[in-house]
């Protein structure tokens, strides 16, 4: 079986061709339009519809090219049907449905939370039920993985992202866009307790997250210091500020972790954040406490991707049998699962 996977929910415009025989992912183009947002020092939802629009049809022909197949021989056309900026989301399945169509073939709508999700067993058929970390620049969750296509959250951000901590903290210091990565490398000759910015941990038993906190209390830090004492420490400050937002992932992962009592078989990670290399390593070692394999999605498929998005199809073929597709609105808040109820602690997996 052939997927043709497209994704273009926010700033990537993406496309993908996965098959059933290993190495699935066959082909996996991402054009990203960072440049075409880098003036507006963020993503600019108007921006990136117009870009998917102008982009996406010579990276769907590249992904066929890569993959070397042509729409003949797919055999269903998926895209990220939702969460994600409500233009681009249109495009990128008005585009899937139009190939579908005209091809005769099933289209198939696919959560682009599910994606992330399931991308760390990309790397290996992890074991379920596992543990999912998924912090990107939209979400910030832990997540339960029972099975394909069973999820329940556990926890999740009350406001800003990790990922938009990061990038709204690089902004604070005057860094660019994507903050992750530039914080992450000027931190690697910083001093991680140089300034003790808050964690945002709240209550231990609780597994959601807060970065408005830390933000405002890097703005004021930088506040009280001159422009050139902020360049000078830019390290320090960077270094300091991973550590408290990586020190709240590390923390709620460990209790959900202890509450569920060794229910889970491995702990997975994913999203753009998860290219964070600190991040990694202090992940694998809660895991290696708890005597469980550690699963982070490959750099080239953390971030947004549609090979993700064709996997997830092929993975689990709801729709592509033809029954489902066509009359689907996007959603721009879809979420995986609903937060699960006090009562359904995953001692009841
Ligand atoms: O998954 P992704 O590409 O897009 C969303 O679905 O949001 O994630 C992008 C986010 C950005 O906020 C970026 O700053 C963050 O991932 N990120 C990182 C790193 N690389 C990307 N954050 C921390 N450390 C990194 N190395
Ligand atoms: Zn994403």
């Amino acid at each position: 079986m052939l997927v043709l996977g497209i994704e273009t929910s926010c700033d990537e415009t993406a496309a993908a061709v996965v098959s059933d025989q290993a190495p699935h992912i066959r082909s996996n183009v991402v054009f990203s339009q960072l440049a075409e947002h880098r003036p507006y020092g963020g993503i600019v939802p108007e921006v990136a519809a117009r870009a998917h629009l102008t982009h996406l049809d010579p990276v769907i022909e590249r992904a066929l090219e890569e993959a070397g197949v042509g729409f003949d021989d797919l055999d269903a056309v998926a895209a990220t049907g939702g969460p994600g900026l409500i233009g681009g989301v249109i495009v990128g399945v008005t585009e899937a449905k139009a190939i579908a169509l005209a091809r005769g073939l099933p289209f198939v709508a696919i959560n682009h939370l599910e994606g992330h999700a399931l991308s760390a067993r990309l790397v290996a058929p992890v074991e379920f039920p596992f543990l999912l970390l998924l912090v990107s620049g939209g979400h910030c969750q832990l997540q339960i993985v029972e099975g394909i296509g069973h999820y329940r959250r556990l926890g999740t951000t009350i406001d800003d992202a990790a990922g938009e901590a990061f990038d709204k903290g690089a902004k604070l210091l005057g860094l660019g866009y994507p903050g992750g990565p530039l914080i992450e490398k000027l931190a690697q000759s910083g001093r991680p307790d140089a300034f003790n910015f808050p964690r945002g941990i709240g209550r231990r038993d609780e597994l959601d997250f807060s970065f408005s906190g830390v933000k405002t209390s890097l703005r004021y830090q930088i506040e009280k210091m001159t422009a050139a004492q902020v360049q000078e420490r830019l390290p320090d400050l960077c270094a300091s500020y991973q550590q408290a937002v990586l020190d709240a992932l590390v923390r709620k992962t460990r209790a959900a972790l202890r509450q569920a009592g060794g229910v889970y078989r491995s702990l997975g990670l994913s999203g753009g954040v998860a290219n964070n290399r600190t991040l990694r390593v202090l992940l694998e070692r809660e895991a290696q406490g708890e005597r469980i394999p550690f699963f982070a999605a490959q750099p080239k498929h953390t971030g947004d991707n549609a090979g993700m998005i064709a996997f997830a199809a092929w993975i689990d073929p709801k729709g592509c049998d033809g029954s489902a597709g066509f009359g689907l609105l996007v959603e721009p808040s879809a979420t995986l699962a609903p937060l699960a109820p006090d009562d359904l602690a995953p001692a009841h997996l």
